[in-house]
């Protein structure tokens, strides 16, 4: 509207781990044929943490880039969003705070609610810049997907983190309102305290995705939400890429239309590319998408965005964004793709020694080899105590705002 505060995502930068496990790995390893996991499910690798790599590791790492070109001016709030906590009590992101050498006045926070919390985080961030349009919210999502071995999640693990600047007068994305919001108690997917891998329900996880898809545009047509016709593209949370060729089509049906394949490709083209490398990021997924779509299709200015955001449990969240004209000039494209592309693919022995690890609960001192390449490395447990430090490629990255 007229007048109105535009308040949106300023800057987006993505990382990963420094490992790869390509499907066809994996297939070999668990006898599937792999066009099950290519054609399937819409996977061709997943990333895979280094010993000394984490939820932090990643979150800073992503954040970095931001504070480098934007400076800490004006940010009061970093909320952090995962499901893949690293402690009970302490928020991952007071850790990403010293990594960065961001200032004590700023207030953090860890948000969970499955993959959702991402956007829960993007939407109070929002809130808060209403508030005061002076300040800007320093939004993170960082996850790391972990399933049993052998189990049929396996192949939909992966792990990475987004950093976003939330201002007003946004740079790449205006956020609009209203958003369409829903809720349902099941029990599709969770991970017990006592776990550090998820259980699921496969296929009844895919309706209950299906039927936040429903629940989630049913309540944002009643908001008075814009119709379907009008978004360009559509980024969905991604926890395998064919999901969301599965959620648009059902999308489209439910509001009537025919869902052609042509049609659905074209929506949804340029958003699975990441996701189909990566794998499942849970809260970071959908932001993988909309990375990706930036960073590889055509001219976007004042094109509106469709997004869906899912957590297990459940909870989603339908909402649209316009993408701002001359975003591409803010881009950081080319150290996306390279983020993805220098990951180094491991076989399958070192997969599964990684997939195992897990420290001793001796309180005990248990320093980490160093394997990161990444600016930001987890040094090891000392005395029940995670110990960061800067990594092997801690050089500051000040780019300016020029496409990187
Ligand atoms: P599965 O049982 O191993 O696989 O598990 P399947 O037999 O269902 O096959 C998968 C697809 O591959 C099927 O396609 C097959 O036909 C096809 P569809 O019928 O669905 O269109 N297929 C083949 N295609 C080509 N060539 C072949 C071939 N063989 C089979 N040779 C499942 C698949 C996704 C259930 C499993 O990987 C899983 O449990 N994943 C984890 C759960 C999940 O991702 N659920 C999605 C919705 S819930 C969600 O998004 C939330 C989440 O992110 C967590 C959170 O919120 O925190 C997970």
């Amino acid at each position: 509207m007229p007048g109105e505060l535009a308040v949106g995502i300023h800057d987006l930068s993505i990382a990963t781990t420094r490992y790869a496990l390509t499907h066809e790995t994996l297939a070999a390893q668990n006898g599937v044929d792999v066009a099950k996991y290519h054609d399937g499910i819409g996977q061709r690798s997943m990333s895979v943490p280094a010993i000394d790599e984490d939820i932090v590791t990643m979150a800073a790492g992503a954040a970095a880039p931001i504070i480098a070109r934007h400076g800490t001016h004006g940010i009061r709030t970093v909320l952090f969003a995962t499901e893949s906590s690293v402690d009970q009590a302490k928020a991952g992101g007071v850790h990403v705070h010293a990594l960065l050498g961001l200032p004590s006045a700023v207030r953090i926070v860890e948000l969970k609610q499955a993959c959702y919390a991402g956007t829960a985080a993007l939407q109070f961030a929002i809130g808060l810049v209403h508030r005061d349009p002076a300040q800007r919210v320093l939004v993170i999502a960082s996850d790391v997907s972990k399933y049993d071995l052998g189990s049929p999640g396996e192949a939909t693990q992966g792990a990475a983190a987004v950093a976003m600047l939330v201002s007003a007068d946004p740079a790449l994305v205006r956020v609009e309102n209203p958003s369409g919001v829903f809720t349902s108690d099941v029990m599709d997917f969770w991970r017990p305290n006592y776990r550090s891998t998820a259980l699921v329900k496969g296929r009844d996880s895919i309706s209950a995705y299906l039927r936040a898809v429903e629940g989630a545009w049913t309540d944002y047509t009643r908001q008075g939400g814009r119709k379907i016709n009008d978004f360009h593209a559509f980024c969905y949370h991604q926890p395998f890429t064919k999901m969301a060729f599965k959620a648009h089509r059902h999308l489209l049906e439910f509001c009537g239309y025919e869902a052609d394949d042509e049609g659905i490709g074209r929506a949804l083209r340029h958003t699975t590319e990441y996701n189909a490398a990566i794998g499942n990021s849970y809260t970071v997924s959908m932001y993988l998408g909309l990375a990706a779509l930036l960073d590889n299709a055509d001219d976007l200015s004042d094109q509106a965005i469709g997004f869906f955001s899912y957590g297990s449990g459940s909870v989603a969240e339908f909402f649209g964004g316009t993408v701002v004209p001359a975003y591409r000039v803010h881009l950081r494209s080319a150290r996306h793709r390279d983020a993805i592309s220098r990951r180094v693919p491991v076989d399958y022995a070192k997969y599964r020694q990684m997939h195992e690890h897990e420290f001793p609960t001796d309180g005990g001192d248990h320093p980490l080899p160093r394997e990161t390449a990444g600016p930001y490395r987890l040094a090891g447990l000392f005395g029940h105590e995670r110990v960061y430090e800067t990594g092997a490629d801690s050089r500051p990255d000040r780019s300016p705002a020029t496409a990187e």
